[in-house]
């Protein structure tokens, strides 16, 4: 299968790219200023080029993000997975009397608008049987469980929820898997040091889910943990 990622240069995108080429996938790893120096060591492991693509990917851009989606078609790629992954989280713990409106700009321009962006432009390549949608989100955008704080990101990922309940009965009739995943709290630049989980564990178990090993439970709604457990929207 043909994985596209966004945001793998390091945290859970990177560890997403380094396990999909691990179970044998190909995987086009979107990034943005030319990647990481972990990406491209992951990209020497796998001799460069057919396994692991490096591409520009700033989910910000449009333009770029359309000039990508041109280039691969052109090229006759196709794609099998999807995965939103890139995010920011800012103003953490800043109350609503504080709070800059340039955060909130911010991130919905990455953690909501980016994932539209993706899906607009390159939709049309997810054409390989047995497709997946999937959207990395956080149970902090759960409305059930709602705390006043982290208002920006958890804003973002309320709406990224909607957008994949919308995308799920969208693609539906194409037979496309289209989640919400919930990674867990995990060691990485956002989650910190403090986190008790391991990216690549959840990397695991969403690759799991993008390969139908595991099936998430008979669920009203696309929001899940890595481990397929439904969660509250
Ligand atoms: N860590 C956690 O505990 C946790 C919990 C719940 C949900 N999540 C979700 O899991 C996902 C991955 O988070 P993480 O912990 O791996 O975060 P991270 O360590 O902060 O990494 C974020 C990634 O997003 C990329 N990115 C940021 N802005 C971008 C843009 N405009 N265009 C393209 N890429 C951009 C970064 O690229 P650069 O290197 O170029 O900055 C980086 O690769 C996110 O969706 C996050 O919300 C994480």
């Amino acid at each position: 299968m043909n994985i596209l990622i966004t945001g793998a240069s390091r945290g859970l995108g990177y560890e997403l790219a380094a396990e999909a080429l691990e179970r044998g996938h190909a995987v086009i790893a979107g990034a943005r200023g030319g990647g990481s120096v972990k990406l491209a060591k992951l990209s020497e492991e796998y001799g460069g080029g057919d396994r692991l693509a490096i591409a520009e990917l700033d989910v910000t851009d449009e333009a770029g993000i359309q000039a990508l989606a041109a280039k691969l078609k052109q090229e006759g790629r196709t794609l099998g997975a999807i995965i939103n992954n890139a995010a920011i989280l800012n103003a953490r713990d800043t109350q609503i009397e504080d709070l800059d409106m340039a955060d909130v700009a911010a991130t919905f321009e990455i953690n909501l608008y980016g994932p539209m962006r993706v899906a607009k432009h390159f939709l049309p390549l997810l054409t390989e049987e047995n497709a997946a949608f999937f959207n990395i989100s956080s149970e902090s955008g759960c409305i059930t469980n709602a705390y006043p704080g982290d208002y920006p990101y958890s804003i973002s990922k309320t709406a990224l929820n909607m957008f994949s309940e919308q995308l799920h009965r969208y693609l539906r009739p194409r037979g496309v898997q289209v989640l919400s995943i919930h990674p867990g709290w995990i060691k990485t630049d956002m989650g910190s040091e403090r986190a008790p989980g391991d990216p690549r564990a959840s990397a695991r178990g969403i690759l799991d889910l993008l390969e139908r090993r595991v099936v998430p439970e008979n669920h009203r709604f696309r929001f899940v943990d890595f481990t397929g457990k439904e969660l509250p929207i």
